[in-house]
């Protein structure tokens, strides 16, 4: 099947899981896993929250498929996955050898994509996927993946976690 329509495939599924859950955190789990096992170049997927209250803000690993990362709390001033939730920009990184911010998850990583979640109009988290590729990401993914943080932001907001 070509790439375009496992993707549109991919979006209706996720689009049909996000009606189907009652709560933020079962789309999250649920989530993660229909994309670590359904698309062949996600090798990590997991989503970070920021921790409520906490200052300086940090962010603090939720669900997540793939292999344990040394990275449970991140502060905003670090990492690529610092960089989008303090810009509220979806950061893309082609080859993470070459990007200073990366911190290193796994050996094998070698794209990265990572998407602020809004609620309310504020970052509340992101959706991070490692790839162990090199840009893995390309426009079709980066739109699936945004389409993603959307729905768990609309899920944040409605039903709370
Ligand atoms: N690579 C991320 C850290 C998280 S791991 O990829 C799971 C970063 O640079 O912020």
């Amino acid at each position: 099947m070509p790439v375009a329509d496992r993707v549109e495939e991919l979006r209706v599924q996720i689009m049909e899981l996000a009606d189907s859950c009652n709560t933020a955190d079962e789309l999250m789990r649920k989530m993660v896993k229909l994309l670590h096992e359904r698309m062949l170049k996600y090798n990590w997927v997991g989503f970070y929250l920021l921790e409520p209250g906490a200052q300086p803000p940090m962010l603090v690993l939720g669900a997540f498929e793939g292999a344990m990362t040394p990275h449970t709390r991140i502060p905003l001033d670090q990492g690529i996955c610092g960089a989008a939730a303090s810009s509220g920009q979806t950061v893309v990184v082609d080859d993470v050898r070459k990007d200073p911010r990366y911190l290193a998850c796994s050996l094998e990583t070698k794209s990265e994509i990572v998407v602020p979640i809004f609620v309310r109009g504020e970052v509340a988290g992101e959706l991070d996927i490692d790839s162990h590729f090199p840009a893995a990401f390309t426009p079709e993914h980066q739109d699936l993946v945004k389409h993603c943080a959307v729905l768990v932001g609309k899920k944040l907001e409605v039903a709370g976690r």
